[in-house]
């Protein structure tokens, strides 16, 4: 996870090198997608495929600060209470569909359990359980994370 988040984190940080992120600062959200459906089949989907690690509703692993013996990490709260509001929605879906960068943290790959209109669901359920501050940073990452990427 660690990993994760310095690739992010660089990733943000040349992003405020290159382009002007001022225009973006005061940027609000558009409503987050509420849609009954989505978000049931969103809970669905993590109940069957995520649960087990990240806990009912996303609570994330007890001690998920703390290394294990093999130096990983457990899995973090997706609840909004860890931080993984901090990762720009394209690197939410590669983490789920790929499993931890490089194979360094104990995330599997899951691309072959869910499939792209399953992540947005996921997504969408997870960041329903955001609070309003940490759905709006992640929005500017987000933002600045797109308009820093090559056509
Ligand atoms: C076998 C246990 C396991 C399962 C199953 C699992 N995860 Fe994970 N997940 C982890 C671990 C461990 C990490 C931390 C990875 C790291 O340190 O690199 C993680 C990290 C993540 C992250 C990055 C979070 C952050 O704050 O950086 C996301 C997003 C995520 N998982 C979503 C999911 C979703 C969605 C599913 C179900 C489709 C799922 N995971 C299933 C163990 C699991």
């Amino acid at each position: 996870m660690r990993v994760v988040f310095l690739v992010v984190l660089t990733t943000l940080l040349l992003a405020c090198d290159s382009v002007d992120t001022s225009i973006n600062i005061q940027v609000e959200a558009p409503p987050r997608n509420l849609d009954t459906e989505l978000l049931t089949a969103g809970k669905m989907v993590y109940d069957k495929h995520c649960q087990r690690c990240h806990g009912v509703e996303g609570v994330g692993s007890k001690n998920w600060q703390v290394q294990g013996p093999d130096g990983k990490y457990p899995a973090p709260p997706l609840n909004g209470a860890g931080h993984t509001w901090h990762h720009p929605k394209a690197i939410l879906i590669s983490v789920i569909k790929d499993g931890s960068p490089g194979g360094m943290g104990n995330m599997p790959r899951m691309r072959d359990k869910v499939n792209d209109a399953e992540i947005e669901a996921l997504i969408a359920w997870m960041q329903s359980l955001w609070s309003e501050k940490a759905y709006q940073t992640w929005y500017r990452h987000d933002l600045a994370y797109r308009d820093n990427q090559p056509e």
